[in-house]
């Protein structure tokens, strides 16, 4: 697949994915999220990508939002299909994608775009950027996840606040909020980002997936967390990276983990 709306870059053991629609503030249109899918399936496979960045290209957003302009004339069952296929395709793929996806913040991160920040496992911000949820501004309400994970990062009266009055909050709110880890200056938001992310892949894969697997399983309907807790917590025993890890330990030296 060509690629005309993201661009990617590999570093090492980190794929850096950038949204690139710098004209409509990387708003992510029915394009862009099909795109975005199609890379993080081939990454997913992809043996020597052991993380990713998600950004937005320029210095001014993250992403805007859904893009407003393809779904203006939209009718109930579009715009259900609309949110139900970006759910399907991108955010909750995101979400439950078996290797860390950190969302690097470096501007506005609004509607769709802080649904997909929010969707990410964890997010770091600069200092410039700017994070709300103002669908009810257009006659809407978040429609890609934004009802259920605002509150649970946030808590329930600090995100029924955000979604009714609109409002944009500061990169210093956000992390106040809890919403994202990390604000630092616009100008080291990536070389920070990759930092983190590194540190990651210095540990085992197969165990992160697992941490990611038992962590979202809180979130979700019917599933008992402690139980999924304690089946991925089982099948580590069955991982070379379980051996090299304890094994490394016992032998006092650093564990160089295959991720199998
Ligand atoms: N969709 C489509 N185009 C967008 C866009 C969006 N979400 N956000 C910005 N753009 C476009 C603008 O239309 C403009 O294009 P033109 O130059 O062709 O007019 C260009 O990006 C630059 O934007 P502005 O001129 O508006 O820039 P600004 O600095 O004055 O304002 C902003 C920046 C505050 C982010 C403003 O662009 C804005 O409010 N954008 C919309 C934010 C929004 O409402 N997002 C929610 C979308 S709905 C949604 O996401 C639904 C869902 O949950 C599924």
């Amino acid at each position: 697949m060509n690629y005309e709306n993201i661009l990617i870059e590999k570093e090492k053991n980190l794929a850096i994915i950038t949204i690139n629609r710098p004209k409509s503030l990387n708003a992510l249109n029915k394009a862009t999220i099909e795109e975005l899918n199609h890379l993080l399936i081939t990454l997913e496979s992809d043996k020597e990508t052991k993380a990713i960045i998600l950004t937005g290209s320029g210095e001014k957003a993250f992403v805007a939002g859904a893009d407003i302009k393809e779904f203006s004339n939209f009718n109930t069952s579009e715009g259900s299909q609309l949110a139900a296929k970006g759910q399907e395709l991108l955010f909750d793929y995101v979400q439950n994608y078996s290797k860390p996806i950190i969302a690097a913040v470096n501007g506005f991160a609004l509607g769709g775009g802080l649904e997909l920040a929010m969707a990410a496992h964890f997010r770091t911000a600069s200092s410039n950027a700017r994070m709300g949820l103002p669908e009810v501004t257009l006659g809407l309400i978040p429609g890609y996840g934004g009802t259920q994970r605002l509150p649970q990062l946030i808590g329930k009266g600090r995100a029924m606040e955000m979604i009714m009055t609109a409002e944009m909050i500061n990169a210093d709110k956000a992390l106040d909020f809890g919403l994202v880890n990390h604000v630092v200056e616009q100008s080291e938001l990536l070389t920070f980002t990759k930092q983190i992310a590194q540190k990651i892949t210095n540990n085992s894969s197969t165990a992160i997936g697992k941490a990611i697997k038992s962590i979202n399983a809180n979130y979700r309907d019917g599933i008992n967390g402690f139980h999924e807790e304690i089946k991925c917590f089982g099948e580590c025993f069955d991982t070379e990276d379980f051996k090299e890890g304890t094994t490394a330990f016992i032998e006092k030296r650093k564990a160089e983990f295959k991720g199998t």
